[in-house]
């Protein structure tokens, strides 16, 4: 959704905000804006609508006074992308920028009209600029405001508030959003993520929900949203390199983040494996008590896809059952599962919100939950009993990539956890998941990008691409088709193979694409035939796989190296992920801000 950015400190703060919010860019583009404290002590607000580079021409020479100052980038929610509807909102001397929803906006809009507020915008955050200025002519003390104004406020927000007659100061506040305090020598940041200010500092606290900060250049203080009561504010340094934050020699975070793929192997494997790897160690989900009876993935998206291949290998390397919930459906059923089941959200982000729901839901009705993400500190780390950290780095890039191979990673250790430490077949898997991130860099090394290029091509190509998979090749079909229908624009849908013939065949003909990666040697020769029935209608077959095996078994269309089945995933994976990444380079697309997309999605 939207990304916020505070500074408070001793610097000119235009730049600072203009260079964090080029690194919030991922959360929303559709229009953006700054204030800042000018020379009179005055705020000046400027917005513009479009992509980030519009404020940057509309701010160009222009300089703010060292103290505070707010910026935001937005994803419309309510009122369309234009300038008047960018954030920052102004009421009276109050200024402020927000992510969220709040629910009822009608309500009070009805009842600030009453009392004789006008508004320039169609945002339900104009509401909260007007509710806290009500509440600061009465209390004449940011902090105090804040809290007073929030009070009959519903829905989720996360808000960075300043105030003409206190310049030195910035209130901060969440209910459902994330926020991320950051501390820096004698300056402090307040972000929605942390790349927004890690190239300053490593040093950050994730601002508890409901929890109000006040920065300024001496310092945070911090109290509670409900009474007031003063919290200590403790700050930890973050493993997150900066570099890892930058685009460096690529093009594209996405193109960067794919190449990162066997780094995020190995760092969510580090420290979790025994001496000479022969055991895996998850000591975070000891608290948790005996094995499970019965896991519930919930997830959406790719998270979704990481988890269905985390069925597959919980499955064949243990004896607990599985099952794989889309978050947003899962939290409006009535759960009917095992005693003893834990039900375990994958959300790289951490802050899903409907993944987050699906979790509240289930420890509501008494179930244990567990938290599969890639931040530290975020919503869904709160939500569940125990948090497991995939360690991919900062994912900038809106196509998850680097951060859907640490999950299959870290599904994976999980399955080699439950499974029976002396079953050849668990070592063996060990083995092959110890092996694999130096394979996948190789395989990455010598990637034959020309072939790469020609296939981008072909599916730009095609009226419609149709990705099949059985077994294993299932879910990465699903995701290759999701890659490239966010990216590319382009029609396609993932099918499992065994279902073409009961009603999507009907779309084959010529013109028409199939991408089928050929990971699962069990199911190979099932969807080799299911490829011929295609063929047969005049289809087009792209394949990815190994090499096969015999005559009767066609030489994939990309030879990945030979695998055992799972880490045949990495490989997979990442000829699917380039694919996309190509064939939206080559059609000219904004790959990193695909439209429409945001990459964490806060609202239901
Ligand atoms: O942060 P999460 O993993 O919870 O995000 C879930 C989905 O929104 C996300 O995976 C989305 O589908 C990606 N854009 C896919 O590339």
């Amino acid at each position: 959704m939207c990304g916020i950015i505070g500074y408070a400190g001793p610097r000119e703060p235009v730049g600072i905000v203009l260079e964090a919010l080029s690194r919030l860019e991922y959360r929303g583009y559709d229009s953006s804006g700054v204030a800042f404290f000018g020379k009179e002590g005055k705020i000046s607000v400027v917005r513009a609508s479009g992509k980030l580079s519009r404020l940057a021409e509309s701010v160009q020479g222009m300089t703010g006074s060292p103290g505070t100052a707010i910026g935001h980038i937005r994803w419309a929610t309510h009122g369309a992308p234009t300038e008047e509807n960018a954030h920052p909102h102004r009421s009276g001397p109050i200024v402020l920028v927000h992510n969220g929803i709040i629910e009822n906006e009608r309500t009070l809009r009805r009842e600030l009209v009453g009392q004789g507020y006008s508004f320039s915008s169609e945002t339900d955050t104009e509401v909260l600029a007007h509710l806290i200025h009500r509440a600061y002519r009465e209390e004449g003390d940011l902090a105090r405001a804040v809290r007073k104004g929030l009070s009959g406020v519903e829905g989720s927000y996360a808000l960075a508030v300043v105030c003409e007659e206190s310049p030195g100061e910035l209130v901060a506040v969440r209910k459902g959003a994330p926020l991320i305090l950051g501390e820096g020598e004698g300056e402090f940041f307040v972000a929605s993520d942390v790349p927004a200010f890690l190239k300053w500092t490593r040093r950050v606290m994730p601002l508890p929900p409901e929890v109000v900060a006040t920065l300024s250049s001496k310092g945070v203080s911090l109290c509670r949203l409900s009474d007031g009561l003063g919290l200590p504010a403790v700050f930890e340094e973050v493993p997150w390199d900066p570099v890892q934050a930058e685009k460096g020699q690529y093009r594209h975070f996405m193109e960067k983040e794919i190449f990162e793929g066997p780094r995020a192997i190995m760092d969510t494997l580090e420290g979790r494996l025994g001496e000479e790897n022969s055991r895996v160690f998850l000591p975070e989900l000891v608290r948790l008590g005996p094995n499970p009876t019965e896991i519930v993935f919930v997830a959406c998206g790719t998270s979704y896809h990481a988890a269905l291949l985390g069925r597959l290998m919980i499955e064949s390397l243990s004896p607990v059952p599985v099952r794989v919930e889309i978050a947003s459906e899962f939290r409006y059923r009535p759960l009917r599962f095992r005693r003893g089941a834990w039900v375990i959200g994958i959300s790289q982000s951490g802050e899903t919100a409907d993944t987050l729901g699906a979790l509240e839901v289930a420890r509501k009705e008494g179930y244990l939950t567990v938290a599969i993400t890639n931040v530290g500190g975020s919503s869904i780390t709160r939500e569940a009993e125990a948090t497991l950290l995939t360690r991919a780095g900062p994912e900038i890039g809106v196509a998850s990539t680097k951060a859907f191979i640490a999950q299959v990673a870290l599904v994976w250790l999980l399955a080699l956890y439950l499974g029976r430490r002396e079953s050849p077949d668990v070592r063996d898997s060990l083995a092959a998941l110890v092996r694999s991130p130096a394979r996948m860099e190789g395989f990455l090394g010598a990637v034959d990008r020309d072939l790469i290029d020609r296939l981008s091509r072909q599916i730009l190509a095609a009226r419609f691409a149709i990705f099949i998979g059985r077994g294993i090749d299932y879910p990465l079909a699903i995701e290759g088709a999701l890659k490239l229908k966010e990216i590319t624009y382009r029609p396609a849908d993932g099918y499992p193979g065994g279902e073409l013939k009961h009603g999507p065949i009907a779309l084959v003909e010529p013109g028409v694409l199939i991408v089928a990666p050929l990971v699962d040697t069990r199911l190979r020769p099932k969807e080799i035939s299911n490829i011929r029935e295609i063929e047969a209608r005049g289809g087009t077959v792209i394949t990815i796989g190994p090499p096969g095996s015999g005559a009767e078994d066609p030489v994939p269309t990309f030879i990945l190296p030979v695998s055992s089945e799972w880490d045949g995933v990495f490989y997979a994976s990442a000829v699917l992920q380039l694919l996309a990444y190509r064939a939206a380079s080559i059609a000219g697309n904004d790959v990193d801000q695909p439209r429409n997309l945001a990459k964490s999605v806060t609202v239901e």
